[in-house]
């Protein structure tokens, strides 16, 4: 179950309800999928066949259709970061820049965990959003986050696309459109 972590304070909001209101207050979308209906290499493998893939996408295929259905997503792939990928720790230094995109950022994650840190869109506070398997986040178009990993080192994440093209991390915030500043 997600954790959220004040930057600042380090004061913790713990239980899925409570997580989930937080995030709903700053206009993000939070669901926690049940995970124990994956198993065995669904679950643990980290080398992700395009047959594998689509299974892991199968097993969620219910709760993917009804949020895709809500928020116009279209597609659906998986990413796997451990310490196996080659330049995984180059690649986190380039993850932690604060960037928006302008498409939702969507991430479900199947094992490991991962931590998306965001400027909270109603009042500029920054937190961290730490998620375990079954936490799916949505981080709006517009919001500016960075991510990166645990200590433990490794994810494995269903991505979910708006449109795959558009999406593209933003950098320079003063990129944000004057009405697409707020979200709330
Ligand atoms: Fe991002």
């Amino acid at each position: 179950m997600a954790v959220i972590r004040f930057v600042e304070s380090q004061e913790l909001i713990e239980g899925t309800e409570n997580v989930a209101n937080y995030l709903e207050s700053q206009g993000i979308i939070y669901e926690n999928w049940d995970i124990s209906r994956l198993q065995g290499e669904l679950k643990d493998s980290y080398e992700v066949t395009p047959e594998l893939q689509q299974a892991i996408i199968d097993v969620f295929g219910e709760e993917i259709k009804a949020l895709s259905a809500k928020r116009g997503y279209q597609s659906q792939d998986i990413v796997v970061l451990s310490k196996q990928t080659p330049g995984i720790e180059d690649l986190l230094v380039k993850f932690v820049e604060e960037h928006h995109h302008t498409e939702d950022e969507v991430r479900f994650i199947v094992d490991g965990e991962g931590i998306f840190t965001i400027k909270g869109p109603k009042d500029d506070m920054y937190f961290d959003v730490i998620l375990y398997p079954g936490d799916l986040i949505s981080v709006p178009a517009y919001t500016r986050h960075w991510f990166t990993l645990t200590d433990l080192r490794k994810v494995k994440a269903i991505r979910i696309f708006e449109s795959k093209d558009g999406w593209v991390a933003v950098y320079d915030e003063s990129l944000i459109p004057a009405d697409k500043a707020k979200v709330l």
